[in-house]
């Protein structure tokens, strides 16, 4: 694929080839990550929490996510990009949602939204998909809903919520979403669901018999050492190589090693 649309992700899980997703939040990074080759560029809405370090998703404000969304957009080449719809910018009504939805759009130039919910948002999610803009769900381990959740635990391990997830998934599908995100279920359920649509299920936490993976890109290079939920791998340990490059660069400048002869004009 030379360059990723809605269309190619369902094609993929057409032909079995897993969906790879990863966020961004800012130009450099995601320059790394489109030409790294990640089908799927989120900016997330966890940007909130690593990018501006507050303990929850839900300060994060519709300009802010513009301003990464625009930021990340200029990047790239190849990647879809898919963004989030902040709290409150899309829960008060269908055109509040669609305003709000536009205006990432327009301003930021993103492929596609994302925004979590099932049937309580069924017709923001409706609205948005016939002003032409494709929206992918979000079920599971919600985070802007983690006040009526009260913990990061894992969700729907109970089968009135299993059942409920389920037939929110098929839900998405009918009205037109074009993938969903699940996140911190259990495996099998999370299998099921992708079993029971046609639509890409990207999983985070939800195990491997899904279409495709997610992870937060902070998460994944290592750069936080207190986060560790089991379901995370680290692909580096960036915050080791940082901090001791950091502290060399301090060492070099106080023993006036740096600059060099070479390092100057
Ligand atoms: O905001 C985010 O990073 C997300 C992913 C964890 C799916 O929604
Ligand atoms: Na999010």
């Amino acid at each position: 694929y030379k360059r990723i649309t809605t269309k190619s992700l369902i094609e993929m899980k057409a032909h079995g080839e897993k969906i790879s997703m990863l966020t961004a939040y800012d130009y450099t990074m995601a320059k790394i990550v489109d030409t790294a080759g990640v089908d799927v560029i989120l900016v997330g809405d966890s940007a909130s929490n690593v990018m501006a370090g507050h303990e929850t998703t839900l300060p994060i404000t519709l300009d802010q996510m513009i301003y990464h969304a625009s930021s990340v957009v200029r990047a790239i080449s190849r990647s879809l990009v898919v963004v989030d719809l902040p709290f409150g910018s899309y829960q008060s009504d269908p055109k509040e949602a669609l305003r709000s939805a536009i205006r990432i759009m327009k301003e930021s130039g993103a492929h596609a939204l994302k925004l979590e919910g099932g049937s309580e948002i069924k017709e923001s999610v409706k609205r948005i998909l016939h002003a032409g803009i494709p929206v992918m769900g979000h079920l599971g381990l919600t985070p802007q809903s983690i006040y009526k959740f009260g913990s990061y635990t894992v969700r729907a391990k109970e089968d009135e919520e299993a059942e409920k997830l389920m037939e929110d998934a098929k839900l998405l599908e009918k009205i037109g979403c074009f993938g969903i995100v699940l996140e911190k279920i259990p495996a099998d359920l999370a299998q099921r669901v992708a079993e029971s649509v046609s639509i890409p299920i990207i999983g985070i936490g939800a195990g491997g018999g899904v279409d495709g993976q997610v992870l937060v890109i902070h998460d994944m290079l290592g750069m936080n050492n207190e986060f560790s939920p089991r379901f995370l791998r680290r692909y580096m340990n960036l915050y080791e190589g940082m901090t001791t490059a950091i502290g060399q660069y301090v060492t070099d400048v106080k023993s006036k090693d740096f600059p060099n002869a070479n390092e100057q004009y």
